[in-house]
């Protein structure tokens, strides 16, 4: 019979310890929701997603295009290091909405973020929406990340926050469902990005 230290080694269990640069790969997502380009997920995936659930065109291997030499060094060393990297964008209004509303600004995606990851194998939408919506919870108590993992893919959340007072006066408009009673100020949580990852 095998040692159990060595059975530990031979089952593949998710990894839940962040693959290198995470943070570092956010701040870079911080700064490109914080520019005047698109919104939401838009500004992340190359495809316009406004109003609607995200959807890339057939045959794409990508839905990513880094635009600088951070954001460029960072895919290409998860790409060399074997892991496999997608996404979803989350918003406040994951709190209020239940999953069978299928809202869009509750929950979107996923975004492919390298071609080497198997688009068909992302978490699914309903597989993620509870832990977004956990990880809504934590950020509004002051976490700064969240970790779950689902089917095998280690999910890493992060916050994004109303960073100047024109964020939390337009998402404060009701397109976005938020509770009329509990209006966003700058600083407060908007939602946030799961970062997907299995290797
Ligand atoms: C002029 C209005 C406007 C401004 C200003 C704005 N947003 Fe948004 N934002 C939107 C709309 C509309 C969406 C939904 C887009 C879609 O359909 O995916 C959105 C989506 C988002 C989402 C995804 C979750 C959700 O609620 O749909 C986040 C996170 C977000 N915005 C953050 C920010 C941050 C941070 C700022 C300021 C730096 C900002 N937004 C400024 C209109 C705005």
């Amino acid at each position: 019979m095998l040692p159990f230290a060595l059975l530990l080694l031979l089952v593949r269990w998710p990894e839940s310890a962040p693959p290198p640069a995470i943070d570092e790969f956010h701040s870079q997502m911080l700064r490109r929701f914080s520019d005047g380009r698109g919104f939401g997920m838009s500004r992340i995936v190359r495809w316009n997603t406004l109003g609607h659930h995200f959807s890339a065109p057939l045959g794409a291997k990508t839905d990513f295009a880094p635009e600088n030499a951070e954001e460029r060094v960072i895919i290409d060393r998860w790409s060399r290091d074997g892991w496999q990297s997608g996404l979803y964008v989350f918003g406040a209004s994951i709190k209020n909405e239940a999953a069978a509303t299928r809202f869009h600004r509750a929950l979107k995606g996923p975004g492919v973020l390298h071609e080497a990851t198997p688009r068909g194998e992302l978490p699914k939408w309903e597989e993620v929406y509870p832990v977004a919506a956990e990880a809504m919870h934590q950020f509004e108590l002051g976490a700064t990340s969240h970790v779950a993992v689902v089917n095998g893919w280690t999910l890493h959340a992060r916050p994004v926050a109303a960073a100047k007072e024109t964020c939390a006066q337009c998402h404060n408009g009701g397109a976005a469902r938020l509770d009329a009673a509990a209006k966003v100020k700058p600083g407060d949580v908007l939602g946030g990005v799961v970062y997907l990852f299995r290797r």
